[in-house]
């Protein structure tokens, strides 16, 4: 098969990419269509091992129609310009944070409330249930793009340069990085932190130049990020568990023939599969890599203080979107169902 010039992406403006793919979908000289998916992670993330089984399934079935080119590390741009790529049809599908889609609908802010979730189960059982996420999904339509799938990005808790947090009084003061969504700002904000919002791939040189006194994610980002360079003390306060989303350009989605459809289907099926299964060793790997090698040392504060001032968020957007309540009220069925163990609190929250 013919190849374009992969990895051939100069270092510039987002802007200036968009002008280059946007009259490149569709090659006149060979029969493929290039399908464009881009990421923020690295390349041994398990986001990326699993996009490439995705295309290598979908080379495998349709190679004669289909060219699938992964773009990992922020290539294409941040998550918010990688959404806009994906809305115009600039590129054909990327993965974002649900945190960014509640800017772009607001439906999407269900998944990022604090303590959604009462388990890594429950978690895992509310996003695999059609009946909550597919009217989510589909909320994004009129604006060009809807979710095809959703991906675990495990569970977020604070981490700090210099001191450990143990309750909520130890972030007073404290500039925290949070991710670009109204949700985690004020959560951050009830949580008495000073919130501070910026892109992903912005926020190892905030730390390093103590712009901001920490972070919140999940324990990859010590090490794929290499944020536990700087920050030494990570503490299982398990706030959120907030989904990645694979998106999709509606226009491209649309007119995919339908057995072409039912491949792209089987292959983002695959995708997941390879995706949990990287996603539990990538997590215990930068544990251990963290601990031993890093110097970071884990903390399991008690969760109650920080669950009991980040409650109220929950019954404020239910009042705001009362349209949500359903869905939200099925989450509680898989809550109850699969209540957090003990031995899952204390390996901090085990929620892969
Ligand atoms: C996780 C998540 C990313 C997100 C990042 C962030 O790594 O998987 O999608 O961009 O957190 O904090 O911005």
């Amino acid at each position: 098969m013919k190849r374009l010039h992969k990895w051939n992406i100069p270092a510039i403006g987002a802007g200036v990419i968009v002008l280059t793919l946007a009259g490149t979908g569709m090659r006149s000289e060979a029969a493929e269509r290039i399908v464009r998916i881009g990421h923020n992670q690295s390349t041994d993330h398990p986001t990326n091992i699993a996009l490439t089984a995705f295309k290598e399934y979908i080379e495998e079935k349709l190679g004669d129609k289909y060219e699938v080119q992964v773009y990992p590390s922020e290539f294409l741009g941040s998550q918010t310009d990688m959404v806009q790529l994906t809305q115009t049809g600039a590129i054909d599908f990327c993965v974002a944070s649900n945190a960014i889609l509640e800017t772009f609908s607001e439906d999407y802010t269900l998944f990022n409330l604090p303590y959604l979730f009462s388990s890594g189960e429950a978690y895992h059982a509310s996003m695999d249930d059609p009946e909550i996420t597919g009217p989510i999904f589909e909320s994004t339509q009129k604006a060009g793009f809807k979710a095809v799938t959703w991906i675990d990005a495990g569970t977020r808790n604070f981490y700090t340069v210099d001191k450990p947090i143990e309750s909520p009084a130890d972030l007073k003061g404290m500039k925290i990085r949070v991710q670009q969504s109204p949700t985690n700002v004020t959560m951050m904000k009830l949580l008495g932190g000073s919130a501070t919002p910026m892109g992903f791939g912005e926020v190892y040189t905030a730390l390093q130049s103590k712009i901001i006194d920490g972070a919140e994610n999940n324990e990859v980002a010590l090490t794929a990020n290499g944020h536990g360079d700087v920050c030494k003390y990570y503490s299982y306060d398990m706030h959120q568990m907030i989904p990645d989303i694979l998106i999709g350009n509606c226009k491209f989605l649309d007119q995919l023939p339908e057995e072409d459809w039912a491949v792209y289907q089987e292959g983002i099926k695959i995708m997941n599969q390879v995706q949990r299964t990287e996603w539990v060793k990538a997590v215990e790997a930068a544990k251990e890599k963290a601990a031993k090698e890093m110097g970071v040392k884990f903390n399991y504060p008690d969760t109650a203080p920080f669950q009991k001032i980040c409650a109220p968020m929950h019954q404020a957007l239910i009042s705001q979107h009362p349209e949500l309540a359903p869905i939200y009220d099925k989450i509680q069925v898989h809550n109850m169902e699969n209540v957090a163990s003990e031995s899952s609190k204390s390996k901090g929250g085990k929620a892969q």
